[in-house]
C-alpha cells in the first residue's frame, strides 16, 4: 500500500519536498502551478507593503466562486416559477446549502472589493508604466467583468433585492440617449425583468463571463512574469531602496544582484500559502456568522421605495439622480475609458515599486480623490437616501 501512495505522490509532484537551493530551482520549473513564479525574487517584493497581497486575493476569492459556484448549479433553476424556491432548497433542504451560498455570496462581494483596492496599489506603485500597459488594460477589463459578474448573479435568487436591484441597474442603460432602449433590450430580452433577462443572465453569469474572466486572468498572471512583475522576476527594474549609491560597472555586477536574490520557494510560496488561508478562514467565518439576504419573492406589483441598485453601482445610481445620462453614462463610462486609456498619456519614467512616491504625489492624490468621490457617492446613495430618493440626514 506504501509503494503504491508513492507511485500515486510521485506521478503527481515529480520533485520531492526541496531541501536545498537546486531541488527547491528545480521544483519551480518543473510543475506547471509554481512556474507561474520566477524562481528566485527580490526579498523586497515578499513585504505585505509591496504589492497588499490584493492580487493574490482576488486569485483566491475568484477560485472560491467557481468552486462554490459550480455546487449551486447543481440545485438552481433558471426560471421564475421555481428559481426563487431553488433559493429556499438552499437554505432548508441541500446539505451545506445554506453555507455555500453565504459563501458564494460574500466571495463575490469581497472580490469587487478586493480588485478595486488591487488596482488601488498598482496606481499607487506605478506598476502600470511600461512595459506593463497591456497588463493594465486587462486589468481594468479584469475589474469591469467583476463588476459584471456580480450584477448578474445579483438577478438570480429572483427575490424583491434581485429584481429591483437589476430594474434600476438596467435603466440606467436605458438612459443612454442614442440606441439606450435598444441597448437594454438587447441585455434583458425584453422591455423588463422577466424569463427572458434570467435566462440571459444566468447563462452569462455561470458561461460567458466565467470563461472570459478565467481566461483574461491567465493572461494576467503570464504578463506578470513575463512584464519583470513586481513580485514574481528577477527582471524587474531595481528597487531604489536596494541600489547600490556607485553600483559597480565590471562583471562582478551580475553576480552582485544574484546575491540578492531568494528562492520564490519557500519564500514567497508559503507567504502566499499563508494570506489564502487568511481569506479562505476569514470567508468562512463570516459565511458561517452572516446569511446571504434573501427577500421576498419577487413581485413586480409591489416596487420597494427606494429601488436601489447594488451596492457598488449606487456610486453611478447616486450621481444618475443628478442627471440620468451625464451621472449615469457619461461619467462612468469615461472613467473606465481614461483607466485603461492611462497608461498610454501618462509616460513619464519613474522607478517602480514605491507607494506614494514623491515625484507622484499629484497623480496620487488625484486618484485617490476619484475613488474617494465614488465611495462618498456610494455611501451617499446607500445610507442617506430615503423614499423618493429623498436625503436622509440619519442613516436610511
Ligand atoms: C480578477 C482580478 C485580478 C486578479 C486575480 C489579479 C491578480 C494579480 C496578481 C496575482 C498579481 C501579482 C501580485 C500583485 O501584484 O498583487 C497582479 C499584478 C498586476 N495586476 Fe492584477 N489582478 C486582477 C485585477 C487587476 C486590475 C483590476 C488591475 C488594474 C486595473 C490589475 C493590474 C495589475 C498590474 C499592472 C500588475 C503588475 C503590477 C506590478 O508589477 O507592480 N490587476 N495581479
Amino acid at each position: 500500500m506504501k509503494t503504491f501512495l508513492a507511485r500515486v505522490h510521485a506521478s503527481i509532484f515529480r520533485v520531492g519536498w526541496p531541501r536545498d537551493d537546486r531541488s527547491a530551482l528545480k521544483a519551480m520549473v518543473s510543475s506547471i502551478v509554481l512556474h507561474v513564479h520566477a524562481p528566485k525574487v527580490r526579498p523586497a517584493t515578499l513585504r505585505f507593503r509591496a504589492t497588499w497581497a490584493m492580487g493574490l486575493a482576488s486569485m483566491v476569492l475568484l477560485l472560491m466562486l467557481t468552486g462554490t459556484g459550480v455546487y449551486l448549479m447543481f440545485y438552481y433553476y433558471p426560471h421564475p416559477d421555481v428559481a426563487f424556491r431553488s433559493m429556499k432548497d438552499l437554505a432548508f433542504v441541500v446539505p451545506f446549502g445554506k453555507v455555500t451560498r453565504n459563501l458564494h455570496r460574500w466571495a463575490a462581494h469581497g472580490m469587487v472589493v478586493t480588485v478595486t483596492v488591487h488596482m488601488l496599489r498598482v496606481f499607487l506603485t506605478a506598476g502600470y508604466k511600461a512595459p506593463r500597459e497591456a497588463n493594465w488594460v486587462a486589468g481594468v477589463l479584469l475589474w469591469v467583468l467583476t463588476l459584471a459578474l456580480s450584477f448578474t448573479g445579483y438577478l438570480l435568487p429572483w427575490d424583491q433585492l434581485a429584481y429591483w436591484a437589476v430594474t434600476v441597474g438596467t435603466n440606467m442603460i436605458g438612459s443612454v440617449p442614442v440606441g439606450g432602449d435598444f441597448l437594454r433590450e438587447l441585455v434583458l430580452g425584453d422591455a423588463s425583468v422577466g424569463e427572458a433577462a434570467l435566462l440571459r443572465f444566468y447563462v452569462l453569469h455561470c458561461v460567458f463571463l466565467p470563461i472570459a474572466i478565467g481566461g483574461i486572468a491567465a493572461f494576467h498572471l503570464f504578463r506578470v512574469r513575463r512584464d519583470g512583475g513586481l513580485v514574481t522576476s528577477e527582471h524587474a527594474p531595481p528597487d531604489p531602496a536596494s541600489v547600490d549609491p556607485a553600483p559597480p560597472t565590471d562583471a562582478a555586477q551580475p553576480k552582485k544582484r544574484e546575491a540578492r536574490l531568494v528562492n520564490a520557494w519557500p519564500h514567497l510560496v508559503y507567504r502566499e500559502v499563508v494570506v489564502a488561508l487568511v481569506v479562505t478562514a476569514a470567508l468562512a467565518a463570516l459565511s458561517l456568522w452572516l446569511d446571504a439576504p434573501l427577500e421576498p419573492e419577487a413581485d413586480r406589483t409591489r416596487t420597494p421605495n427606494p429601488a436601489k441598485a447594488p451596492w457598488y453601482f449606487l456610486g453611478v445610481q447616486e450621481l444618475a439622480h443628478y442627471s440620468a445620462f451625464w451621472g449615469g453614462v457619461f461619467v462612468p463610462a469615461a472613467m473606465v475609458v481614461g483607466l485603461a486609456l492611462l497608461p498610454y498619456l501618462d509616460r513619464a519614467p519613474v522607478a517602480l515599486g514605491r507607494t506614494f512616491p514623491r515625484e507622484r504625489f499629484r497623480a496620487c492624490i488625484l486618484f485617490c480623490v476619484m475613488l474617494a468621490f465614488m465611495g462618498v457617492f456610494t455611501v451617499v446613495g446607500t445610507f442617506f437616501r430615503g423614499p423618493g430618493w429623498a436625503f436622509m440626514y440619519w442613516p436610511y
